[in-house]
């Protein structure tokens, strides 16, 4: 499946996240973390939480707005069974990030992140 450019990795550095609006105006949040890039949905799947605003800490991110705690390389959600968030397939080609927008959802994979 293609690969469709989304930034500089100098766009998010080490520590940041940056919300991006894809082609087909679904929004995303790229979290470059000491495990690497990982990319999600910009809202929480429980009640619309903003993401991008998300904690991020040892491979996961909370949502804030009620605590759901979801496992950045396939999107689990570590406490509602059985919940899940949307994450993307990244690559990185010549210091560029490219995401897999259209492709089925990651998150019923469970890939491991793109390190840069
Ligand atoms: S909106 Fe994210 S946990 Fe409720």
């Amino acid at each position: 499946m293609a690969y469709s450019f989304l930034c500089d990795l100098t766009a998010v550095p080490l520590g940041a996240a940056r919300q991006f609006t894809l082609p087909d105006k679904e929004e995303v949040v790229v979290f470059h973390t000491s495990r690497g890039y990982f990319a999600t949905a910009a809202w929480c799947p429980h009640a619309g939480g903003i993401l991008l605003e998300g904690q991020v800490k040892k491979g996961t991110l909370k949502c804030l707005w009620h605590g759901w705690k979801y496992r950045l390389s396939d999107g689990v959600c570590l406490n509602q069974k059985g919940k899940r968030l949307r994450v993307y397939d990244l690559k990185i080609e010549d210091g560029r990030l490219f995401i897999q927008w259209d492709s089925p959802d990651r998150s019923a994979r469970g890939d491991a992140a793109v390190n840069g």
